[in-house]
């Protein structure tokens, strides 16, 4: 097991009501921004319940963050930080309202330039304004965590950053959110949690076995909830499931002491950045196919994932490897989620050739656990994928 140092300062109130007690979480005198996407929270009741454990603040409301934060919806929010002297942020939405208001809390108190060196000069970020959030889909950890993808349509750049400043000072997740997520977002929201324990387990034997069997389990349980949330999401019991172990998936817990790989989501923002496929599915068009490229470095690991995630004990290690990157695929299938690139555009011939020439520019010329995948390697797992 490698070393590690881990502290993770969020708060987590969990469960049926939650809400209500923002008020106990956030200095009385804050003025607050509450940053929201495109409505959602205004037909599901959120925002009401929101607006009324408020009702003793001043609040300032910043709504229309759009999926994939945009960089210049982004500038505008950060205006009004300025101009109305705002002390707290209060992201009520998913992964991306969430994204983009750790970006805000940091641009809020960038003095370089501009803000978007955040996203390019690779510093961790170690202060911004406080915020908390009240996450209202389960997908990306981003609630208990202090990472964050930017988009910028402009460029077609779509850029992580973050820092041990970014962590929210808490989140609140009431499972009751979950009644009025529509299919293609559970689906997302499974697949995307799915991916993230897969990126931090699929590398090589370390030794770390609590960290293998919590990875496991997060992938068991989100395996066993499935077919119940997407079926119900207003089944209680599976949302409580679904939304706890999407968090664990990406809360740095089973991150800790072991290799991590992280090329499936390197590549996947790309093409979330060239062509807005949601990005869930941008990474259920790459995993499989990154297994079978990277199979001869991934092998057991990938035996180890069929035999006690799958319960493949049939056959010797590289068909067992080989039977879990196929139920993996066929897990994204059975959520609906289509996993070739052709199957979201038609556009897509020079799609690996750009991507490597991208990643060539940005000097990532090696990704991956042991930081040997190559730009080519990149354009023949995309080519793979078409
Ligand atoms: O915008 P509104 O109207 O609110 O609708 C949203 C949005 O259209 C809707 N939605 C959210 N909660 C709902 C709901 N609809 C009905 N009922 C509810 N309760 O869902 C749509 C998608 O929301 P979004 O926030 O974009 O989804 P998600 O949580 O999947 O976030 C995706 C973003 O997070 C980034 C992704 O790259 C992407 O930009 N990620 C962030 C990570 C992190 N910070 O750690 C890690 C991830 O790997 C990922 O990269
Ligand atoms: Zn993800």
């Amino acid at each position: 097991m490698n070393n590690f140092k881990y502290r993770n300062p969020t708060k987590i109130l969990f469960g049926k009501g939650q809400i209500e007690n923002l008020p106990a979480e956030i200095p009385v005198n804050a003025k607050v921004l509450m940053l929201y996407g495109g409505g959602s929270i205004k037909k599901n009741g959120i925002y009401d319940q929101v607006k009324k454990a408020l009702s003793g603040y001043e609040v300032v409301e910043f709504g229309g963050i759009p999926a994939n934060p945009e960089y210049s919806v982004l500038l505008d929010a950060l205006k009004v930080i300025k101009e109305e002297k705002i002390t707290y942020l209060l992201a009520v939405g998913g992964g991306s309202v969430i994204d983009g208001t750790k970006f805000l809390s940091a641009a809020a108190l960038y003095q370089g330039e501009t803000p978007w060196d955040l996203l390019t000069n690779k510093k961790p970020v170690t202060e911004g304004l406080p915020f908390g959030t009240v996450l209202t889909l389960p997908a990306t950890g981003s609630e208990m965590n202090s990472g964050s993808v930017i988009t910028r349509a402009e460029t077609q750049e779509k850029l992580a950053f973050g820092g041990p400043g970014m962590f929210p000072q808490f989140s609140v997740l009431d499972p009751e959110v979950i009644k009025s997520i529509p299919q293609r977002q559970l689906a997302n929201g499974i697949a995307d949690a799915f991916t993230h324990v897969m990126e931090q387990y699929m590398t090589y034997p370390i030794g770390a076995l609590l960290q293998d069997r919590f990875a496991e389990s997060i992938m068991q349980t989100l395996i066993e909830v499935a077919p119940a949330i997407m079926k119900d999401p207003s089944d209680y019991q599976a949302a409580c499931n679904f939304m706890w172990s999407c968090t664990m998936a990406l809360n740095g817990l089973i991150q800790q002491g072991v290799p991590g790989d992280w090329a499936i989501h390197s590549m996947g923002h790309e093409l979330t950045a060239m062509y807005g496929i949601d990005h869930a599915r941008t990474l259920a068009i790459l995993a499989g196919n990154h297994y079978r490229y990277n199979f001869g470095t991934k092998k057991e690991k990938l035996a180890q994932y069929a035999e006690r995630v799958w319960n493949i004990t049939e056959g010797s290690l590289e068909e067992k490897a080989h039977a879990g990157i196929d139920k993996t695929d066929e897990f994204f299938k059975s959520l609906g989620i289509d996993i070739k690139l052709s199957d979201y555009t038609k556009d897509y011939s020079e799609t690996g050739n750009i991507i490597a020439k991208r990643f060539i520019d940005r000097g990532w010329m090696g990704l991956g656990e042991h930081k040997l995948l190559a730009p080519a390697d990149v354009q023949k797992i995309i080519e793979m994928s078409y």
